[in-house]
């Protein structure tokens, strides 16, 4: 039995309420057990039998949930600061993918990698995330391509999963583009997802949501139904990275196919955020990715006003959004995302869990979920994204363990 005690401000998060709604308890204690928090409230409520816990000081500090990333792409061989260089001298995104770069540079390098390279570098950028607070990460397959090379990466999230306390939240995305040997046959790449990927990846358990790139240079809205849908049959669940650099209807196909998330959506219509809306799809802003790729921020505030949930994540990858730094990301999201610090903390915990159907185990501090929260050096949210840099973190606790830093 563990208690925290003595914390200014308990931001809570609950689910309840709309995007800005974050239950804060002031002078507030916590307690778990087991890594579960078991009570939550006012430190003056805090019931007798904590009495003998272990208690710790927060020496009023505030206290968030672990933040959840929900969209990386976490294992991935080679780096790419070449193609970063690039971009500052004016040279687009896509036309640096053209060129042969972007994310088939990104696969080759992949391929090419060991599993225990692979494996070794997931893991060290992953310590990493976890010291700034991130204690849930959905983690991405997409650069292998191919079924031994897809699954290689699986088995790294699968292999993390085993080796570290924070949970790992794996999906496949083997339609991130066409691989160069199918080029010119790109029902033959379709085919192999359906027919070799998806059913290999669901019988083993190796992923739990299946994703999909469409867009104008990887694969089209029908390509993406036909390959959703097989998914869906397997019992993977569809999630999108939708409408980023062109208007191509995905937020539609992520609303009639039943989607968890769309994500990206700075092109998104709004029609397709209605229907997003009408079906509960959670939309996941990236704002990593406008600022590396140079393309406009998408305005959350637009989102809300539709009905949509956000969730933030960091997108993080080698190309497009070489940064994990979710508390960037958040940042990132008040300034031009237009989203207030409190609906910006709420996108980053239960709304980002809700986004990976993670929020009955994770996202807030209520009794019966993972003891996973950060204590902050602030006087309270505002503050602390508001006068961003220099670590604010002064603690993080996964299953109500503190992290060593
Ligand atoms: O989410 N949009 C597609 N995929 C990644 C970029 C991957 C890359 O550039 O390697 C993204 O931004
Ligand atoms: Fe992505």
């Amino acid at each position: 039995m563990h208690v925290l005690k003595n914390i200014s401000i308990l931001y809570t998060c609950r689910m309840e309420g709309n995007q800005e709604s974050l239950h804060p308890v002031e002078n507030a204690a916590i307690a778990w057990c087991d890594g579960m928090f078991e009570w939550v409230g006012k430190e003056s409520e805090l019931p007798k039998k904590y009495d003998t816990a272990d208690t710790i000081d927060a020496n009023g500090k505030i206290v968030i949930p672990g933040l959840v990333d929900c969209h990386t792409h976490l294992c991935f061989g080679g780096w790419r600061p070449d193609e970063f260089e690039m971009r500052t001298r004016g040279e687009s995104y896509l036309d640096i993918a053209k060129a042969g770069g972007g994310i088939l540079s990104t696969v080759k390098s992949t391929r090419k990698a060991s599993f225990n390279e692979l494996y070794e570098k997931a893991a060290s950028l992953l310590q990493k995330m976890i010291r700034i607070g991130i204690t849930t990460v959905e983690c991405k397959s997409g650069y292998g391509l191919r079924f031994q090379d897809e699954i290689k990466q699986l088995n790294v999230y699968k292999k993390l999963q085993e080796n570290f306390a924070v949970e790992i939240i794996p999906t496949f995305l083997g339609a991130h583009t066409i691989p160069p040997e199918f080029k010119g046959n790109r029902q033959g790449y379709i085919d192999l997802i359906i027919h070799e990927m998806i059913p290999y990846i669901a019988a083993e358990k190796l992923a739990r949501f299946c994703d999909i790139f469409v867009e104008e240079s990887a694969f089209t809205v029908d390509e993406a139904r036909i390959i959703l849908e097989t998914a869906k049959e397997h019992g993977l669940i569809p999630k999108l990275h939708a409408d980023q650099l062109s208007d191509g209807g995905g937020a539609e196909l992520a609303a009639e196919l039943g989607a968890i998330s769309a994500d990206h959506l700075e092109k998104v219509s709004d029609t397709g955020l209605q229907k997003m809306a009408e079906n509960n799809v959670t939309a996941v802003t990236l704002p990593l990715a406008s600022l590396y790729t140079q393309q406009p921020y998408l305005n959350c505030r637009r989102l809300l006003n539709l009905g949509v949930d956000v969730a933030v994540a960091t997108d993080f990858n080698p190309g497009s959004a070489p940064s994990f730094d979710i508390h960037l990301a958040m940042m990132l999201t008040c300034n031009h995302g237009r989203l207030t610090p409190s609906e910006t903390l709420k996108a980053a915990t239960i709304y980002s869990a809700k986004a990976i159907k993670a929020e009955e185990k994770t996202g807030s501090i209520e009794p019966g979920k993972k003891a996973d929260f950060i204590l902050l050096n602030a006087p309270d949210i505002n503050f602390w994204l508001y006068h961003f840099g220099g670590s604010k973190i002064e603690s993080v606790y996964v299953k109500g363990v503190k992290v060593e830093s």
